[in-house]
């Protein structure tokens, strides 16, 4: 049976000190790769993942991602007597009718699970999906739809993973896995953050959940970890003693939109990739000297 997951947390109220000072005033996720904020890549991939209720956990200098999400007839109105159709449809598109957008206030920086603690009254009680706008997945089928897939043939919370450099350990969540009979990841081990040596694989968590509500009354209870911060990793090694998590390799690339070298490097390659620019760039690209 496919079970229809209808909420999507955007936790995005991190400043982005890596991008300053672009992101002084503007929030890192209205960063655009080619023609479209990081955020709508975000939202786009849990749309057609199912999502209709998208919350976004904001925080202070996030208004243009209000912004960004809300109609706004004066642009609609002028692109409309311009005679702009093709402009106004991309407008329009951004997100469709069916989808509605809440926006909840981290009022303290207390980090990612306090961030996904504070989207609960939004959430309810049935699963739901995390998405980091900072790592841009490119796959053919979006990452949360192949997770949800993963969900419905197990019912158990899955993350999304890649295998990363163990001297990278220290930027993320990492996970030991044993494979059960159906061939699924079951997560015996997470740790936020760990060093090279006290990594438990060179398997890491990149921005995709897919949680069971229990995590909920996890992250409660979660004291402050890694970096001082209320950790989701944590939550979720507590969420282990109860409940089977899944680990789930993912077909697709991803992009470290968070650091300036991956964000150069997902708006070369979508540049490439783009329907209109793609062929004039790659011209471009040939006449730079290696
Ligand atoms: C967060 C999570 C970490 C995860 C990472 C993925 O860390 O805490 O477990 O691996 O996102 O990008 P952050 O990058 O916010 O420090």
């Amino acid at each position: 049976m496919s079970v229809q997951i209808r909420t999507a947390v955007f936790p995005v109220a991190g400043r982005g000190t890596r991008f300053l000072p672009a992101t002084k005033s503007s929030p890192k996720e209205m960063l655009p790769i080619v023609d479209k904020p990081l955020i709508q890549y975000a939202v786009e991939e849990a749309i057609s993942a199912g999502a209709t209720r998208l919350v976004f956990v904001t925080g202070s200098s996030k208004r243009a991602i209000e912004d960004h999400f809300d109609t706004d007839s004066e642009l609609e109105n002028a692109l409309e007597s311009a005679g702009k159709q093709d402009l106004l449809k991309v407008v329009r598109d951004i997100v469709p009718a069916s989808v509605s957008c809440i926006y909840i206030r981290q009022g303290q920086p207390l980090g990612l699970g306090h961030a996904v603690l504070c989207a609960r009254p939004a959430v309810g009680n049935e699963p739901f999906f995390v998405h980091l706008a900072d790592d841009l997945i490119h796959a053919e089928e979006p990452v949360l739809m192949q997770m949800r897939r993963q969900y419905d043939a197990h019912g158990m919370s899955v993350l999304g993973v890649e295998t990363i450099p163990v001297e990278h350990s220290a930027s993320y969540g990492i996970v030991a896995v044993e494979t059960d009979q159906a061939g699924h990841h079951i997560i015996r081990q997470i740790v936020e953050k760990p060093k090279p040596a006290d990594a438990p694989s060179n398997l890491a968590v990149v921005g995709r959940y897919l949680l069971t509500p229990a995590i909920f009354d996890r992250l409660e209870r979660t004291g402050r970890g890694a970096g001082g911060e209320i950790q989701l990793t944590d939550a979720i090694a507590d969420l282990l003693h109860d409940e089977a998590v899944a680990a789930y390799p993912f077909s697709g690339t991803r992009y470290d939109c968070g650091s300036k070298l991956g964000y150069l490097k997902a708006t070369v390659e979508l540049g490439l990739l783009h329907a209109e620019l793609g062929a004039d760039f790659a011209a471009y690209l040939k006449t730079l000297k290696a």
